[in-house]
């Protein structure tokens, strides 16, 4: 990797246009293989594969690769195809929600993300259900449909609506997260459980959710939608209040008033559940 200047103002208009492009195309394909029907491949007995999956994959691929030969680019599908020594690192999650995509269950997206040195510089998710587009460009905030989005002012756990997943390894692990979920439904207004990591965070970043936690999250899940929260005013970590990677295990998403207290309910249940 070569020590490159952060991209100008143009250069990140251009890769926002190609990602919208990108997740257009890939969200079309979702909605036509809803229309036509799929084949569903199991990974497991609870994580899925479909040729939808895949199908937006390559077209979403194939856009960026037209407009950027030399970027690289990690997708869940296909795995790191590295284009060369490039600072640039495309995210992209094709299809996030697959469960609920195969259920017919309208709660899915398609993700892509940008990196620049180890650093997210840009993040474009579409809800090709709702035709919800939202982006986040690193200095310039986030938007839905083109308009300003900002964070929630709720202020205590006691008042927050929260969300949360469970990795596909529920049923043989036992840090399977349903410990901090209990303790979340005691303490909070209300847990959701959405089925699209990369929505929530779309949800955390308009205010829609006051928090978000999970754990065992790909970069993929988190990458474009951690750039929403925090271009809209909110906060990520890890669960001890630490930096957020989007290769970390561990995940903290919020308005930031709640943040302080999320983390004392994920400390608290840890010592209690692993001492
Ligand atoms: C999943 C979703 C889900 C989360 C899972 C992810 P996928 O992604 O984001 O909300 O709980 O851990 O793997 O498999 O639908 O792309
Ligand atoms: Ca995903
Ligand atoms: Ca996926």
């Amino acid at each position: 990797m070569y020590a490159g200047s952060f991209p100008t103002h143009m250069q990140l208009d251009g890769f926002k246009a190609t990602a919208v492009e990108a997740a257009t195309i890939g969200g079309n394909i979702l909605v036509e293989y809803v229309r036509s029907g799929f084949r569903i491949e199991y990974k497991n007995a609870v994580d899925l594969v479909t040729d939808a999956d895949r199908q937006s994959e390559q077209a979403i691929i194939d856009t960026i690769r037209r407009n950027y030969p030399d970027h690289d680019i990690l997708a869940e599908e296909r795995g790191m195809e590295s284009a060369g020594r490039s600072p640039y690192k495309w995210v992209i999650d094709p299809l996030d929600g697959t469960t609920n995509f195969a259920h017919g269950f309208p709660m899915y997206c398609v993700s892509i993300g940008l990196e620049h040195e180890g650093r997210m510089v840009l993040g474009v998710i579409l809800d090709p259900t709702r035709q919800e587009l939202f982006t986040a460009v690193s200095g310039h905030g986030t938007t839905l449909n083109g308009r300003r989005i900002r964070v929630s002012h709720t202020s205590a756990l006691d008042a927050a609506l929260l969300v949360t997943g469970f990795a596909y390894d529920i049923r043989e692990s036992r840090n399977n997260n349903l410990d901090y979920f209990s303790q979340f439904c005691l303490r909070a207004r209300g847990v959701r459980r959405t089925g699209s990591a990369a929505l929530d965070l779309c949800y955390v970043a308009a205010g829609r959710f006051d928090g978000f936690w999970e754990m065992k999250l790909h970069a993929w899940d988190v990458a474009a939608g951690s750039l929403m929260v925090t271009e809209a005013g909110g906060r990520m970590s890890d669960f001890k209040g630490g930096t957020f990677s989007i290769d970390g295990e561990e995940m903290v998403s919020s308005n930031g008033l709640i943040h302080g207290e999320m983390l004392d309910v994920l400390r608290q249940t840890s010592l209690r559940t692993h001492t």
